[in-house]
């Protein structure tokens, strides 16, 4: 391969070799290849299918991925599709032993499914429109909030604005306006505590020895998360869709 390729181009390459072998063609999202900084264009699938005849774009299961069931639950997203969940598992560890209500225990379980599953920017709000239809208003609303109020100080709770992030992001970073306006909506509100109650319990330095199984809130989401019959995707929800994307990331169309 070509050294001056940059990353996400070999990756291309390496994908359209892998569709000449294996017969299929991956052509990644915009929002993928804009992450990646690759402006350029998308992967060429009928140059690829011109080459290779017998190629497919992906427009059903995705081969690379493990196999989703039919119907599928927040449990089956947590193992097959959401990257490493130790921080949620601790945060609503966290939650229990400090004694919060179970729903605000599944708040914390759930605050950062976006990151997880989703997208990274903005994920407070993508992952409250992701669990909407299926938990409380307080427990969407508290999601929400928690992208906000995390860049906030509140004394009378102990919560300080985090060290990391003056590492992550310099001592001079200030929220974006519409975070400073949200802030001062959301700190008048009826559950301004639930969403502070997420940063209280998102905690950042964990501990290694502390190893918590996501068994261990199966009926906490039995009890506050309910869970589509038809399955995650496929409830016709406002936000199925959003769901049926990471089951098929890839998918052409
Ligand atoms: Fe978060
Ligand atoms: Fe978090």
């Amino acid at each position: 391969m070509n050294d001056t390729q940059t990353l996400s181009q070999r990756a291309d390459a390496l994908e359209e070799q892998m569709s000449q072998q294996l017969d299929y063609i991956v052509v990644k999202s915009r929002l993928y290849s804009m992450a990646e900084g690759d402006m350029g264009p998308a992967v060429n699938a009928n140059a690829i299918m011109a080459k290779n005849p017998k190629a497919r774009v992906l427009m059903g299961d995705d081969p690379r991925l493990p196999t989703m069931p039919e119907k599928p639950t927040l449990i089956d997203f947590f193992k097959y599709r959401f990257g490493p969940a130790a921080h949620l598992l601790q945060s609503a560890k966290h939650a229990v032993n400090a004694g919060l209500p179970e729903n605000m225990v599944l708040a914390c379980l759930l605050h950062d499914i976006s990151t997880i599953g989703f997208i990274r920017g903005d994920h407070g709000y993508w992952g409250a429109q992701l669990v909407e239809p299926y938990v409380d208003e307080e427990v969407t609303w508290a999601i929400r909030a928690h992208q906000v109020l995390r860049f906030y100080p509140d004394p009378s709770v102990g919560y300080e604005y985090p060290q990391s992030y003056i590492k992550a992001f310099g001592a001079d970073y200030r929220p974006d306006d519409y975070v400073e306006q949200d802030y001062k909506r959301m700190r008048d509100h009826k559950w301004y505590m639930s969403g502070r109650m997420i940063t209280v319990h998102d905690i950042y330095s964990f501990d290694p020895d502390a190893k918590v199984e996501l068994e261990e809130f199966t009926d906490v989401i039995g009890r506050n998360f309910r869970q589509p019959e038809q399955g995650l995707g496929f409830d016709n929800s406002p936000v199925a869709h959003m769901w049926r994307a990471m089951i098929r990331p890839a998918k052409y169309l």
